[in-house]
């Protein structure tokens, strides 16, 4: 179950996301936001970050006007690995590598051709397991003494 959540400056990009994972046969949950009504993008980000958290969803898609605000906040829940990808490069090595859990989005940034080729991407790279990469996980999610 993938959960997707964007504010306004998303919610157009959104929904050619939302085709795209109807048309590959794939589940979502849609946290919102439902509109493209202003909206603050802090609380679409934790819907997201708790369903992944309490594990109702393995991943997550967020998407705001730069997808920089929405991976911030992402980014400071423990256990939550956000990257804000803006070609397929990135989104192959942030799943092999970082084992990212969200994919963060500009709508205003990427046309909807790359960012679904970025979603397909993303979807279907799996973490490459090795072992330098989960200790830097592991590093990561290390408590500050
Ligand atoms: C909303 O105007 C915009 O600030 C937001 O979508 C995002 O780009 C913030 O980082």
């Amino acid at each position: 179950m993938i959960a997707l959540g964007c504010d306004h400056g998303g919610y157009e990009l959104m929904q050619e996301v939302k085709d795209f994972l109807e048309h590959e046969g794939l589940e979502y949950q849609d946290f919102g936001c439902y509109s493209m009504e202003s909206v603050d993008y802090p609380v679409y980000a934790r819907k997201v970050t708790d369903a992944i958290t309490q594990g109702v969803c393995e991943k997550g898609i967020l998407i705001c006007g730069s997808g920089i605000g929405i991976s911030i906040t992402a980014n400071k829940v423990p256990g939550i690995r956000a990257a804000l990808c803006t070609d397929c490069f990135c989104a192959e090595v942030t799943r092999l590598h970082n084992d990212a859990n969200i994919l963060a989005l500009g709508g205003r940034v990427v046309g909807v051709g790359l960012a679904l080729k970025i979603v397909d991407t993303f979807l279907n790279t799996p973490f490459s397991g090795e072992e330098r990469h989960a200790r830097r996980i592991r590093l990561i999610e290390q408590e500050e003494d």
